[in-house]
């Protein structure tokens, strides 16, 4: 097959996501001999021009697991954005120690309704943005070694095949709710509204965090003023050069203790087809 471009694509608010697809896609683009281009679907403003793939291009594309499938709000992005013919994509989601639940499943769905063509697939552990001694510090050295090795067999086989490769069979249900979150005693958790504080001492006002939220929500003159609608993503919280931005919402705190007791232990990573 003759590729002549590759493309990767994220929705990574804290970067471990956009870090594995850029791994891959470089990787690709080396084996393959072909230039490599990125883009970024942060922002709204990131987020409002098409990208439209032909045959002879490949996409990798991911985004984080947010409750067990992709984040609710950005998913319709990834939907009216993404637009291919017939052109071959890698679906990488990551998570973060608990599961992708249906993540992968719900992007792999996206990916062939819009015309693009599965020929791999990865869940990859990375640390929980949100409760961040869990898989912390992943992607690390031998995550990305791995996704290189896997998108560089990836890449071999595409060149050497005459037609795209059936589809690897990825697990999960598009269609399944969502996770419901628990707090530490196991009952629901209900912090859907909660958004982020501001220590007024430590915030310099620089004005970083509006300029990276991933909703717009955060006020450019006023970063203290959060009055659009939050996805907890993080962005602000990890971004903030003082570390002047916090949750404080009793919900979100017991859920974080509930991951920390029962998700400790690393999660394996896992790749479609399954090369090694
Ligand atoms: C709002 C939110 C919900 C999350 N839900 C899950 C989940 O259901 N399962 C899981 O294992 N990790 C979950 N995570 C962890 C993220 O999937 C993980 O940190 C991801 O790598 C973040 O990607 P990024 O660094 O590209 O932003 C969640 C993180 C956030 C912020």
């Amino acid at each position: 097959m003759k590729i002549e471009r590759v493309w990767g694509v994220w929705f990574s608010p804290t970067g471990s996501t956009e870090t594995l697809v850029r791994a891959a896609a470089d990787s690709l683009a080396g084996v393959l001999d072909v230039p490599v281009s990125y883009r970024s679907l942060n922002t709204p403003v990131q987020r409002q021009e098409p990208l439209c793939l032909g045959p002879q291009e490949l996409l990798i594309v991911g985004g984080p697991t947010y409750a067990g499938k992709l984040p609710n709000k950005i998913m319709p992005a990834f939907r009216e954005l993404l637009r291919g013919e017939k052109t071959p994509a890698v679906a990488v989601v990551t998570f973060g120690n608990r599961s992708f639940d249906n993540a992968l499943a719900e992007l792999g769905a996206i990916l062939s309704e819009k015309g693009f063509e599965i020929v791999g697939a990865a869940a990859c552990a990375a640390e929980h943005a949100m409760a961040r001694s869990l898989a912390a510090g992943r992607p690390d050295a031998e995550d990305l070694d791995r996704m290189t090795r896997f998108c560089a067999e990836l890449g071999t086989g595409l060149a050497a095949a005459k037609q795209l490769p059936d589809p690897p069979q990825i697990p999960g249900d598009a269609a399944a709710p969502y996770y419901r979150p628990l707090r530490a005693d196991g009952a629901p958790a209900n912090f859907l509204r909660a958004k982020p504080k501001t220590d007024p001492v430590r915030c310099d006002r620089c004005g970083l965090c509006a300029r990276l939220c991933t909703m717009g929500a955060i006020e450019t003159e006023d970063p203290m003023q959060v009055t659009g609608t939050c996805i907890k993503c993080q962005a602000c919280v990890q971004h903030c050069p003082t570390g002047a931005k916090y949750f404080d919402d009793p919900d979100y705190l017991s859920h974080l203790e509930m991951l920390r007791a029962h998700y400790a232990a690393p999660a394996d990573s896992v790749y479609f087809p399954p090369y090694f």
